[in-house]
C-alpha cells in the first residue's frame, strides 16, 4: 500500500522562509526576463517558471535566518541566483540527456533545438553571475562561479564514465559531488559572512538528495514517480545505488554494463535490483550522510528552523523510501 508521505522540502517553508521566497520568485523572473532579446527571455522565463521545488533558494533563506535572523535585499538576490544557476545546469542536463520534458514542460532542446538550448543555458548562467557581482557581493559571486566550474566538473566526468564497466562507487561519488551537491553547500554558503558554518551540512545534504535521486530511477515505478524509471539504465549512468549493489550481493549482474540494455533486460535488472540489499544499502548510506550532516549543524537559535533543517534530511529519506518498490 502506498502511504503518504508529505514532500519533504515543505518542512524547510517556515512563514519567514515562504515570505522570502516570494521576494526570491519576483527576482528570479526579472533576472531571467532581462536580455534584449525577448526570445531569449520567453524561453529563458518559461524554464524558470515552470515551478520545481525551489529547494536551494528555501536552504538559502533558512541558512540566512538561522545565522542571521533576517533576510537582506542581498541574501534575496544570493537565493535568486542559486536557483538561476540550477535552472541554467537543468537545461544543459537536458540538453545532454536528450531529455523531452522537465517541470511539466517540454525542454528547450526539445522545444528550440540542441544549439538554441545550449545558449538559453548559458544565458540563465552568466545573468546569475552578473547579478550577483552588481547586486550581492563579490565574494558571493566568486562562490557561485566556482560552484559552475564544479557542476561542469561534475557532469563532465559522468558523461566520460558513460557505459564504463569499471565504474566505481566512489566514481558516482565524486561525480556527485561536483554536479549536485556543491550547489546545496554553495546555496549554504552564500546566506551570510559565516555561511561555511553549514557548508558541510549542505554538501552531505545535497549528496544524499542525489542518492535518493538516483535510488528512485532503479526502484520505483513511474506511477509513484510520475516519470519514467530505468532513465539512467537505458543511458549508461551507472549509479551509486546500483554500483554499491554490483559490490554487495549483485556482482553476477556485471555481464549487463559496458553496452545498451533492451527493454526486457531493464526490467529484469531492476526487478533483481529490488529484491536484493541495493535498498536498504542505499538507505543506510543515506542515514550516514544526514547524520554526519546534522553534527556538523551550527547552535541556531530560531526553534523553527533549526526544526526544519534538523528534520530536513531525514524527511528526504522517508519520503524516497515510501515511494520505493521492493
Ligand atoms: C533535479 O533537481 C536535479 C537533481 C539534482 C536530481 P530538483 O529535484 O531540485 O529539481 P526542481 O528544481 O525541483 O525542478
Ligand atoms: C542532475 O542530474 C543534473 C544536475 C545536477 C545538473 P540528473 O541527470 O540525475 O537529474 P535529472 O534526473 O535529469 O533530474
Ligand atoms: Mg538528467
Ligand atoms: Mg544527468
Amino acid at each position: 500500500m502506498l502511504t503518504h508521505v508529505a514532500r519533504p522540502e515543505e518542512i524547510l517553508n517556515s512563514p519567514a522562509v515562504s515570505a522570502g521566497l516570494l521576494r526570491v520568485e519576483k527576482r528570479i523572473h526579472r533576472l531571467s526576463t532581462s536580455s534584449r532579446l525577448p526570445l531569449i527571455n520567453s524561453a529563458a522565463g518559461r524554464i524558470t517558471g515552470a515551478g520545481g521545488k525551489r529547494l536551494r533558494p528555501a536552504l538559502t533563506l533558512a541558512t540566512a535566518l538561522a545565522l542571521d535572523g533576517s533576510l537582506s535585499n542581498r541574501v534575496i538576490t544570493a537565493a535568486a541566483c542559486v536557483e538561476l544557476i540550477h535552472a541554467g545546469s537543468l537545461v544543459h542536463d537536458d540538453l545532454m540527456d536528450k531529455a523531452a520534458e522537465r517541470r511539466g514542460v517540454r525542454t528547450l532542446n526539445a522545444e528550440l533545438g540542441e544549439g538554441r538550448a545550449l545558449v538559453v543555458g548559458d544565458f540563465i548562467l552568466a545573468r546569475a553571475g552578473l547579478a550577483a557581482l552588481s547586486s550581492a557581493s563579490k565574494p558571493v559571486a566568486e562562490t557561485l562561479a566556482s560552484v559552475v566550474v564544479e557542476l561542469a566538473e561534475g557532469q563532465f566526468q559522468e558523461a566520460a564514465e558513460l557505459f564504463d564497466p569499471e565504474r566505481t562507487p566512489e566514481d558516482a561519488l565524486r561525480s556527485i559531488i561536483g554536479k549536485t551537491a556543491s550547489l546545496f553547500r554553495a546555496s549554504c554558503l552564500v546566506a551570510h559572512r559565516n555561511g561555511s558554518s553549514m557548508a558541510v551540512y549542505g554538501e552531505r545534504f545535497g549528496t544524499l538528495f542525489q542518492i535518493l535521486d538516483d535510488l528512485l530511477d532503479l526502484a520505483s515505478t513511474a506511477d509513484r514517480l510520475g516519470k519514467p524509471v530505468g532513465n539512467d539504465l537505458r543511458q549508461g549512468v551507472y549509479t551509486f545505488p546500483l554500483l554499491l549493489a554490483l559490490r554487495h550481493d549483485c556482482a553476477d549482474l556485471r555481464p549487463f554494463l559496458g553496452r545498451r540494455l533492451s527493454e526486457d533486460e531493464i526490467t529484469l535488472l531492476l526487478a533483481r535490483l529490488r529484491r536484493g540489499s541495493m535498498v536498504d544499502d542505499t538507505l543506510e548510506y543515506c542515514r550516514g550522510l544526514a547524520a554526519g550532516a546534522l553534527s556538523s549543524l551550527p547552535a541556531i537559535a530560531d526553534p523553527q528552523i533549526a526544526a526544519a533543517l534538523y528534520g530536513l534530511p531525514a524527511a528526504y529519506i522517508d519520503w524516497a523510501e515510501s515511494l520505493v518498490v521492493r
